[in-house]
């Protein structure tokens, strides 16, 4: 819901922000578009004719078991693209590299924290994915089904889902951060009968007991049958009998083929919880061919790959960012894929320039929260490694702050590799505005101009046109291929967020503006959903996992800038009557809310107060406690207040 006003999501250095930065010519004389001009007329057509332009790029990128009847529907708020056609996303992902000159090259290099290296060819990968698929078809599982993955960033995650989608099993893959009771939410809510995990994983030199968290979100879940436990850090684990299996023991006795089943194009592919503004995340469904495809071309435009990258973008599996960019877009286009497992300042703060330099890395994306933190480390870190290899880097995530755009683009690429930031969600699916590299100018801080066939427009609430570089929602005229089906379960809420609060036009949730040139600038969330370190958070989920601390009453989250989170959380809590404040209390109620949700839940500011400001009607007013935690003063209007005592009482904790 739109409903704190735009100007308090502004980002004063954005506005004022004017560097422009042409391509360098020796990338740009490689690239695949030859000039500016022909993207411009490429997106001029592709707007004037989607459907056509669609069906070339499916016809020219993706291979289809079934050809089309028609390529576009959209009827009730649901979208389906390739009507009739029937494909398979992991034969466009392996099976034709197999077939090619690409069979014996790598398409993973991947390298655990503690510093082992495994690589898989594309027909080692091929082979791995297609006796994961039998252990699924061996338990019982047929096109359709729910499995749910909670892994460590291993190269198993990645033949998990690959697998899953051989057979049509439905993957919901939930990020190793969360917690057990948010593995359990996702499980009740999509129905898993599977689950794949690990016994543990490497994060800063200690161990994250997997499957002993995955075993407390199974007390409470009647659907799994059984679970897949990759043996990774060798912790004494639980095994249920007749639940649990080894990985490399039941993969042991499996069959060895397993053909790519046709899918048709609006086949599950994928439900991917994110949050919302209410206090339940969204499980956000994804179909086979309209995804695979915007997941492959992106891939291919923005990342330029070329046949000898070592690409890689630095997300987990468990995000989006992995999804599209770790594995579908990657390996569509028979990228090789670099992928790690821990932390990026382990054992050293140099790791990420190490891993560089040693795997001769060409292509890095990573968030805007990450290249702040290595500013911080210091430069000597990336300057002791010699990164030559790189000749394209990426963002996503989070507004990229001007500085930290220009301190990439020099210490990390020289001033020779393009920057791709990269705006889209979880709905979007993959990219949607971002440079084409090669042939556009960039400015730091802008995501600058859309995809082929994507056509961004700034509304102000009333649905008309933002004028000139006024601010106003983004949201995006037409259904694209590779948007989010549905919400799981709940299709009338996802029409209600995304295609009713400006009737007629997808609603991202961002504020955004336009300048002169037509460039958007990605202003931030509108709603009461928090971007921290380039994940998100809805603060009513935060509030609703807080009341359930048995000293709690009423709890109000808000975020606030951080100079390396992108945002930070700040609760606001009133205790119970009979409650009183003492030391451990703070990290008792953080503690809880870790529990509830995960590590990056954790609040970097408990306040405690007497009571939160709420309207006559009940309706805690956010934006002044945002203002509070911002500036520590309210200044904005308060007339709407019922009790004005209140704000009296909150300046005083302020002040403690
Ligand atoms: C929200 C979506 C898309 C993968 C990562 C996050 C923010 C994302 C950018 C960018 C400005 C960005 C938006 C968006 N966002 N990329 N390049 N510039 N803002 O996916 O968790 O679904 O979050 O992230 O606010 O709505 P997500």
């Amino acid at each position: 819901m739109a409903n704190n006003e735009l100007a308090e999501v502004s980002i004063d250095s954005l506005l004022k922000e004017n560097r422009k930065f042409l391509p360098n010519k020796k990338f740009s004389e490689n690239y695949i578009l030859k000039d500016y001009n022909t993207y411009k007329r490429m997106y001029n057509s592709s707007i004037k004719d989607p459907k056509k332009f669609w069906e070339k790029m499916a016809a020219t990128h993706l291979v289809f078991f079934k050809k089309w009847r028609s390529v576009f529907k959209w009827k009730d708020y649901k979208a389906e693209w390739f009507i009739g056609a029937t494909l398979n996303i992991s034969y466009n992902c392996l099976d034709r590299h197999v077939n090619s000159d690409r069979k014996n090259k790598a398409a993973l290099i991947w390298e655990g924290e503690p510093g082992d290296v495994k690589t898989y060819t594309y027909q080692q990968l091929y082979s791995e994915v297609m006796i994961c698929a039998n252990m699924l078809k061996s338990l019982g599982l047929v096109a359709g089904d729910k499995a749910a993955i909670y892994m460590p960033l291993i190269p198993e995650a990645m033949i998990a889902m690959l697998a899953c989608t051989r057979i049509g099993v439905v993957h919901t893959v939930v990020f190793g951060g969360f917690s057990s009771n948010s593995l359990r939410d996702r499980i009740q809510d999509s129905g898993c009968k599977i689950l794949f995990t690990a016994d543990g994983g490497f994060r800063k030199g200690s161990v994250v007991k997997m499957k002993e968290m995955a075993d407390e979100a199974l007390l409470e879940t009647s659907t799994i049958k059984n679970v897949i436990v990759v043996k990774r850090t060798s912790e004494k684990v639980n095994m249920k009998t007749g639940r649990d299996l080894w990985w490399h023991e039941y993969s042991a006795k499996q069959a060895k083929v397993c053909e790519a089943i046709p899918l048709s194009s609006e086949h599950p592919l994928f439900i991917l919880y994110t949050s919302g503004t209410t206090g339940k995340p969204k499980g956000l469904l994804h179909t086979t061919a309209g995804y695979l495809l915007g997941a492959t071309v992106t891939t291919k435009y923005l990342f330029d790959i070329k046949e000898t990258d070592i690409y890689w973008c630095t997300a987990d599996v468990g995000w989006i960012t992995g999804h599209s960019y770790v594995v579908y877009g990657p390996l569509s286009n028979g990228a090789t894929v670099f992928m790690y497992e821990g932390a990026p300042t382990f054992p050293e703060p140099d790791r990420f320039w190490k891993m560089i330099s040693d795997h001769k890395v060409t292509t890095l994306y990573t968030a805007p929260t990450a290249i702040r933190s290595f500013i911080r480390l210091g430069n000597e870190y990336p300057l002791k490694h010699d990164l030559s290899s790189l000749r394209l880097l990426g963002t996503v995530g989070e507004p990229i702050n001007p500085e930290a755009w220009i301190w990439y683009n020099e210490v990390i690429g020289k001033k020779k590799c393009p920057i791709v930031d990269t705006w889209w969600q979880t709905e979007t699916g993959a990219a949607m505005i971002a440079p084409f590299p090669g042939i556009m100018a960039t400015k730091p801080g802008s995501a600058t101009n859309p995809f082929f066939g994507i056509e961004p427009v700034i509304l102000k609430k009333d649905g008309t046109k933002a004028k000139g570089n006024e601010g106003g929602y983004l949201c995006i005229k037409n259904p694209w291929p590779y948007m989010a089906r549905t919400i799981y379960g709940d299709h009338d809420r996802y029409k209600k967020t995304y295609w009713k609060e400006i009737e007629g036009h997808y609603f991202t949730g961002d504020g955004a503006h336009q300048d002169k040139e037509g460039y958007f600038w990605i202003m931030g969330r509108v709603d009461d959903v928090i971007n921290v370190s380039g994940h998100r958070l809805g603060t009513m989920e935060i509030e609703s996992a807080a009341v359930h601390h048995p000293s709690i009453a009423e709890c109000a989250v808000v975020g606030r800038p951080d100079p390396i989170k992108g945002q930070g959380i700040v609760a606001f809590i009133t205790l119970k009557k009979s409650e009183k404040v003492n030391s451990h209390l703070k990290e008792d109620i953080s503690k809880f809310i870790v529990k509830e949700i995960g590590t990056l839940a954790r609040p970097d500011d408990i306040r405690f107060t007497e009571a939160l400001p709420k309207t006559r009607s009940g309706k805690i007013m956010r934006r002044l406690l945002r203002e509070l935690a911002t500036t520590g003063v309210i200044k904005g209007d308060t007339t709407t207040l019922e009790d004005f005592s209140v704000l009296e009482k909150l300046r005083e904790k302020d002040e403690d």
